[in-house]
């Protein structure tokens, strides 16, 4: 049988591998990579090969690491029995009875030496989510090991696109294509819609963050910023929060947000306001108004649009802090979060002190991904949702 073809890689990425970093981004090397096959490797030193997997389709991620080898031949069998292995000890680190929820992920890409590959459990479903068009070759072999080890679970598989359009279907029931289901995480309620929406309604990265902000809110005016389908939002009633403001731009998933209020009777609704309405209009009209908030959680999309002009996070945040901190009481606290692995953490944290320069805001305690979603460590870009507190003085 013919050997895995061998590519060159920059002398960068040689380090970097070495070091533990899954990834080979888009520069001249990995430009001139050949487009079919499945596996690529590529020697880092006299003994040993990287084993790639090739993602010609991405436009970034040209191809992730699997293995550190002195083979020049993968064969798909010994892949699969590889990935086997790897999802099962993956599964395994996470026993259900160590989580207050139903949502928990069993796998978490890279984290996991599982690279683009991330499967949630949401109460008796499964959702398989491919970020790399490699696994496209092997979704009946993930497909079959998941089911082997979920028997009696509904199986869903989501092919994650850069346009953000969504491409569900249901691996145990071909006939299946939409399903609503409602979950449990800390307690409460929340409809969980497949195939519906490009994203479920609920975000299970956030779900270990949820449960340390939820220690702080009790008795607190809470104002949830880009609240999405009201997770915080809820979690903070139930966590006998004094009132709490949602604000999204989409009436959509405030109607959403109202739909996890019906299914919570034991939660005060009428503690409960939604603004449907840009961040920044919201903030303007709260400050206009005179009122105040304890606690302010802001966790907006990678970029976003106020209806006119589409503006990356990280440069939103330049205005919208200013007025959070004049929403926010004395000694009140902001979870302010920027959600993309493309800037990095101590970026992030730059800009943020400088945006609060001569402001009575102090940045404290740096908020990460935990619990079922691990980070790598030599990966920044694993890190990719990051969380800072604010406090004002
Ligand atoms: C990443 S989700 C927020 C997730 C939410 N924090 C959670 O944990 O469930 C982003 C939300 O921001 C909303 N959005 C986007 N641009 C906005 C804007 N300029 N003002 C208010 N909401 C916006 C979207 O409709 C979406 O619901």
């Amino acid at each position: 049988m013919a050997r895995t073809p061998r590519v060159e890689i920059h002398p960068a990425s040689i380090k970097h591998i070495k070091r533990g970093h899954p990834w080979i981004t888009l520069d001249r090397f990995s430009a001139e990579f050949p487009k079919s096959p499945k596996f690529l490797r590529s020697r880092l030193d006299e003994k040993n090969f990287a084993v790639l997997l090739n993602d010609p389709n991405h436009p970034n991620v040209k191809a992730r690491v699997w293995d550190v080898s002195t083979k020049s031949l993968i064969e798909d069998n010994e892949f699969v029995y590889d990935l086997k292995g790897r999802l099962y000890k993956s599964f395994e680190l996470r026993p259900k009875s160590q989580f207050d929820r139903d949502n928990v992920y069993i796998c978490f890409g890279e984290a996991d030496k599982l690279p683009g590959l991330f499967i949630q459990k949401l109460s008796d479903h499964i959702l398989i989510q491919f970020y790399a068009d490699f696994w496209n070759h092997f979704e009946r072999d993930v497909i079959k090991i998941t089911r082997e080890k979920f028997p009696n679970e509904t199986v869903w598989v989501q092919k994650r696109n850069l346009k953000q359009e969504k491409e569900f279907f249901c691996a145990t029931n071909k006939k299946k294509t939409e399903e609503n289901i409602v979950l449990t995480e800390y307690g409460v309620n929340y409809h969980v819609k497949f195939n519906k929406f490009y994203d479920i309604g609920i975000y299970t990265d956030m779900s270990a963050i949820r449960e340390r902000i939820g220690k702080t809110l009790a008795d607190k005016d809470v104002l949830n910023l880009f609240s999405y389908t009201g997770v915080y939002s809820l979690y903070a009633l139930k966590k006998e929060a004094k009132s709490v403001v949602s604000v999204d731009l989409s009436k959509k998933y405030i109607n959403w947000l109202e739909e996890n209020l019906e299914i919570n009777p034991e939660l005060d609704a009428s503690k409960h306001e939604a603004m449907v309405m840009p961040t920044k209009k919201a903030l303007m009209k709260l400050i206009d108004q005179g009122r105040t908030f304890d606690v302010i959680i802001c966790d907006p999309p990678s970029s976003s649009t106020d209806g006119k002009k589409r503006t990356k996070a990280i440069d939103a945040y330049k205005e919208l802090i200013p007025l959070i901190e004049m929403c926010l009481n004395k000694k009140g606290k902001a979870y302010i979060f920027l959600n993309t692995h493309s800037i990095t953490r101590n970026k992030f944290e730059d800009r943020v002190r400088k945006y609060i320069e001569g402001s009575r805001l102090k940045v404290s305690d740096p908020i990460k991904l935990s619990g079922d979603c691990p980070s790598l460590k030599g990966f920044p870009e694993g890190d990719y949702l990051k969380g800072l507190t604010l406090h004002k003085s």
